[in-house]
């Protein structure tokens, strides 16, 4: 299977189709920032974009991307280098162990794409498919507002 992950063609080298492009972008491609925490569709730390739309990879089958393109955690931000949005995380307090943050910071990203000034209930509207143990959330909304801060034009 052929497929774009990050700007780059890659190949998925004896993969199964109904594997989860999860496991592939981890496993296979040596991708561990989307985070397996859930494999359920519930938690969002696997979040990635396929074709330019936010999903959880943990539900779609290697397969299905197929000649398709697939941003992932790693590709947001410039090499050797964190993406704004990583940043005002760590600025803002909002990574505890970390689990959550790759799915969070790429489902930030997908808001402040769409909408580069989100209101709070905005931003906790756009996060409420992506699960913290840790934080209470607070510091995850004030990065998403800082970000937006730091990013608006
Ligand atoms: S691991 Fe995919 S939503 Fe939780
Ligand atoms: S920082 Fe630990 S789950 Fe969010």
């Amino acid at each position: 299977m052929k497929l774009t992950v990050n700007g780059e063609p890659r190949e998925l080298e004896g993969a199964w189709g109904g594997e989860s492009l999860l496991y592939a972008l981890r496993e296979r491609l040596g991708l561990p920032g989307s985070k397996n925490a859930c494999e359920q569709g519930e938690c969002g730390s696997c979040s990635v974009y396929l074709d330019g739309t936010l999903v959880c990879s943990c539900l779609v089958l290697a397969a299905q991307a197929e000649g398709r393109e697939v941003v992932t955690v790693e590709g947001l931000a410039p090499a050797g280098g964190l993406h704004p949005i990583q940043q005002a995380f760590v600025d803002a307090g909002a990574v505890q162990c970390g689990f959550c943050t790759p799915g969070l910071v790429v489902a930030s990203h997908d808001l402040l794409a769409r909408d580069p000034r989100p209101s709070e209930a905005e931003i906790r509207e756009a996060l409420a498919g992506n699960i913290c143990r840790c934080t209470g959330y607070a510091k995850i909304i004030d990065a998403v507002q800082l970000a937006a801060e730091r990013l608006a034009p």
